[in-house]
């Protein structure tokens, strides 16, 4: 059962908030320990996410965002359906990844087999059930100082608003504190990190970067680590090659769908794809605040042997 406007109104009111710098009366929450902006909290308390009832045959897609959510929705999808679809009728030409790859909250019905969602939610704040179930996760994360510059564009171009140095700044700031869309991203990042040590059978744990050097290996990885492997007729015909064409930015970029149309909550389906680059952040961070930046990574994921 949904919630109603007052019982989510109530929870909000009893939840730490700090304004966001870009917009007026706009405030991040604080909610089950992590950071997230009033509209997305909203909308995922309108459903009652703790029931959520996993399936050990369930793919989870996490990450936070901006790390390359879409990318991995679009090699997940192109891995497991390979076999259902030609190149002609490929469901990526006819609609954005996030239109066929939905997130945990809108799965809730959804009882049908092999399902494949999405969540920005931290490790810590995922429903029981997906913790206690055989379920497969797949991590995305991203150096840090191109999340941010990712995100800074995103929130700026969904607004319409001219981009202002100022803003950058203050974003900036809030980012090293940890108040971000999900943050802090050192927790978010690192909680799957830990859990992916720990049980590598149940949690794949990748990163933006290293998909893009050798983008075969990783899809071959996924596939593998997913329990579809390539059979080596598949390999001899280059399917994971094919599917890394498909999924590879330029192209997704460039087909219609994610030229023209909009996503089904409201955002142009363009505005996931971006520049698609590594160290993107150098173009926009001054040499201070990518200064502060570094040292932020080093302190925060010096001990875990994670390096960005
Ligand atoms: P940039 O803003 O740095 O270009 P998410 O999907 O989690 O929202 O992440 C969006 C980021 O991933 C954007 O980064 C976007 O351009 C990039 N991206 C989207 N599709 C991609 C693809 N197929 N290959 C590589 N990067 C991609």
């Amino acid at each position: 059962m949904e919630r109603s406007e007052e019982s989510i109104d109530q929870i909000l009111a009893k939840l730490e908030k700090v304004k966001d710098p870009v917009r007026d009366n706009y405030y991040y929450y604080c909610y089950q320990g992590f950071w997230i902006q009033e509209v997305i909290l909203k909308r995922i308390l309108s459903f009652p996410i703790d029931q959520f009832v996993a399936q050990d045959d369930d793919i989870l897609l996490t990450s936070c965002p901006k790390s390359g959510t879409t990318w991995l929705q679009s090699l997940v999808f192109s891995i497991v359906k390979r076999n259902s679809n030609s190149n002609s009728n490929n469901p990526l030409i006819s609609s954005n990844p996030h239109d066929l790859i939905h997130p945990l909250e809108l799965s809730l019905n959804d009882e049908s087999k092999q399902r494949i969602m999405f969540t920005h939610f931290p490790y810590s704040a995922l429903p029981p059930s997906i913790k206690h179930s055989k379920c497969k996760i797949i991590y995305i994360c991203r150096n840090p100082l191109d999340l941010f510059i990712s995100h800074w564009h995103f929130v700026h171009q969904i607004l319409g608003d001219v981009i202002e140095p100022n803003h950058l700044e203050e974003c900036f700031d809030m980012f090293c504190k940890g108040i971000h869309a999900f943050g802090p991203f050192w927790e978010h990042i690192l909680g799957f990190w830990k859990v992916s040590l720990e049980m590598p059978e149940r949690i794949l744990f990748l990163k933006y970067e290293e998909l893009k050097k050798d983008n075969v290996f990783f899809i071959k990885k996924i596939a593998d680590f997913l329990g579809f492997p390539f059979s080596t007729e598949e390999e001899n015909r280059g399917v994971p090659k094919e599917i890394e064409k498909m999924c590879s930015f330029e192209n997704m970029k460039n087909v219609d769908v994610n030229k023209t149309s909009k996503h089904s909550l409201g955002m142009s389906n363009s505005s996931f794809f971006r520049k698609g680059e590594i160290g993107d952040w150098v173009n926009y961070l001054t040499p201070e605040m990518a200064e502060i930046g570094k040292k932020l990574i080093e302190e925060k994921f010096g001990e875990s042997g994670l390096m960005f």
